[in-house]
């Protein structure tokens, strides 16, 4: 078996190399990473179970037909991430993203390979209580470049769907969760640092009480495992979550290893007035069910941060 893996190097790709090792013992791991993110300690200890090669190349320029030749799928997980960062990034974010999704599906779809195509809850913005993947036009409203990139990635997938590629598209909520390769920009991560190193947690003015989607990045591994054993590339869009919470419950959990955390509210760009859950029935329904939790998930991270006293 043989699997290739853009942005392998990142905060979810570092934990899907290892635990892919693990279901596919002896299987050849082709993990593409152009560095940008410099998490060198992704390639740090790799399991001997599998056969792994790096490859430091631009997923946007490279010459992908080789590289992909045979292989049983691709997890296209390379990006520049950090939503709120992204509006003084906007123009390269655009290019970077969808140029890199673009070249990937269109060599998955010349050499008929199935794609795992990565998008995100943040392409949701609704006055409703929910939203769900049958929602409306005026639903669908990124909050930020990142997120408006996103979209339109969707859109041509779901165009070279029509032309037979076999792909899902995985809206994931915010991971939430350790790996060897973590990042500290998104709310749990970003909280659990800043108590940790006794800097007031700054949350969004309207965030505090605002429920939102979260992935524990166990259940996103997990997710990719489901669409692996049942050949889930049906072509459709998924969203992935391990539970709706607001900041508020979050901190709420922090407090319970690091009680005397201070908390600021900041302005932000991308923050919106909205409080809404997303649902995640059409998944389940095809028989995934989350185990995450988000108090396992803090405490684990903050242990892995054992700085505060
Ligand atoms: N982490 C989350 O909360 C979250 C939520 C929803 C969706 N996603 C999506 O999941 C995917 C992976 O996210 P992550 O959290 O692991 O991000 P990350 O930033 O930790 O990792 C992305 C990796 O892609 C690499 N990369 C960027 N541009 C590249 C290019 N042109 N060529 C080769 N490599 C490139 C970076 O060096 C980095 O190692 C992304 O598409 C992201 O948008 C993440």
């Amino acid at each position: 078996m043989k699997y290739v893996i853009t942005g392998a190097l990142g905060h979810i790709g570092s934990s899907l190399i290892r635990e892919l090792s693990i279901w596919k013992p002896d299987c050849k791991i082709i993990m593409i990473d152009n560095m940008s993110a410099q998490r060198y300690c992704s390639l740090f200890n790799l399991p001997k179970l599998a056969n792994y090669k790096f490859i430091e190349a631009d997923v946007g320029t490279i010459n992908l037909s080789d590289i992909f030749k045979d292989s049983d799928a691709v997890f296209h997980l390379a990006a520049i991430t950090n939503a709120a960062g992204s509006f003084a990034r906007a123009k390269e974010i655009e290019s970077n993203n969808f140029s890199c999704t673009q070249k990937v599906a269109n060599a998955c779809l010349d050499q008929k390979i199935p794609l795992v195509y990565l998008s995100s809850t943040s392409v949701y913005g609704t006055s409703k209580d929910t939203v769900d993947e049958n929602c409306t036009q005026e639903e669908l409203q990124p909050q930020s470049p990142y997120a408006e990139t996103k979209l339109k990635e969707e859109k041509l997938i779901q165009e070279l769907v029509e032309r037979d590629l076999k792909a899902v598209i995985l809206r994931f909520g915010t991971i939430f969760g350790t790996s060897p390769g973590m990042r500290f920009h998104t709310a749990v991560n970003k909280f659990c640092w800043q108590a940790s190193i006794g800097e007031p947690l700054s949350v969004w003015k309207t965030a505090y009480h605002q429920l939102r989607p979260y992935l524990d990045l166990k259940d996103a591994i997990k997710a990719f495992k489901f669409i692996l054993e049942n050949s889930l590339f049906d072509g459709e869009t998924y969203n992935v979550l391990t539970g709706n919470y607001s900041v508020k419950i979050i901190t709420d959990i922090i407090k319970k290893t690091i009680p005397n955390i201070r908390i600021e509210l900041v302005e932000a760009r991308i923050m919106n007035q909205l409080s809404y859950e997303v649902l995640d029935f059409k998944f389940r329904q095809k028989g995934f069910l989350p185990e995450g939790d988000i108090e396992r998930g803090i405490k684990e991270t903050l242990a892995l941060l054992n700085i505060h006293n």
